[in-house]
């Protein structure tokens, strides 16, 4: 798949989301599954971590300041790209969240999955009430099953269904 970027400001800084592979740092992706917020992963070796993200389409999310990108956030799905895509490590620093960046980067996703010719479903898990209400508005999922013991929920969207979701979308980004 060739990359995406999409570039927006908010706060007063500009952000830019990329797809390209091996522009996120190795180091950056080890410390989020590290951080205690990301309470589901665990990170692991490097060579671990750079098939993980050579084999999922990665959304690396970068400040830009000064021509340079400080990595910021990710999101990642594994993905045939063309049936079927599970949303994982989506992430924020915390200095940079309740700027709209969060739902930014899965609109990002929204629109990578709605060019998926034969998308059957976008899946992912999450154990958290909070984001289960954010993934419902944002990509259109529903709850399709429950762990109580590991108080994890699977949900799931059908097409027609991400494509509805989202109010504003990524209209307000650039598409570089
Ligand atoms: C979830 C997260 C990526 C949101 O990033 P953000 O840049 O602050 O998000 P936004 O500013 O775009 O806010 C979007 C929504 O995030 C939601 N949100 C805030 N904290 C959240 C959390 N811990 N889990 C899920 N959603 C959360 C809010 O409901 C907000 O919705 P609103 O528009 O109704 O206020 C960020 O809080 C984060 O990295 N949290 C730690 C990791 C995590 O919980 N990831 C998601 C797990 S499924």
């Amino acid at each position: 798949m060739d990359p995406r970027e999409w570039q927006r400001t908010a706060n007063g800084q500009a952000f830019l989301v990329s797809t390209a592979q091996d522009v996120l740092p190795i180091e950056f992706v080890q410390e989020a599954l590290d951080n205690p917020a990301v309470f589901w992963a665990k990170s692991s070796s490097v060579a671990n971590t750079k098939t993980m993200l050579d084999n999922s389409c990665t959304l690396g999310l970068f400040k830009v300041q000064d021509g340079t990108h400080t990595p910021i956030g990710m999101a990642r799905m594994v993905t045939d790209y063309v049936t079927l895509a599970y949303l994982t490590d989506v992430y924020v620093l915390e200095e940079y969240r309740a700027f709209g960046l969060g739902k930014w980067l899965i609109s990002c996703c929204r629109e990578i999955v709605q060019d998926m010719p034969h998308l059957r479903w976008m899946l992912l898990m999450t154990g958290n009430a909070q984001a289960e209400r954010f993934y419902q508005r944002e990509l259109g999922m529903e709850v399709m099953g429950t762990r109580a013991d590991e108080h994890v929920v699977a949900m799931g969207a059908r097409k027609a269904h991400i494509e509805t979701a989202g109010a504003a979308g990524a209209s307000h980004a650039s598409r570089a």
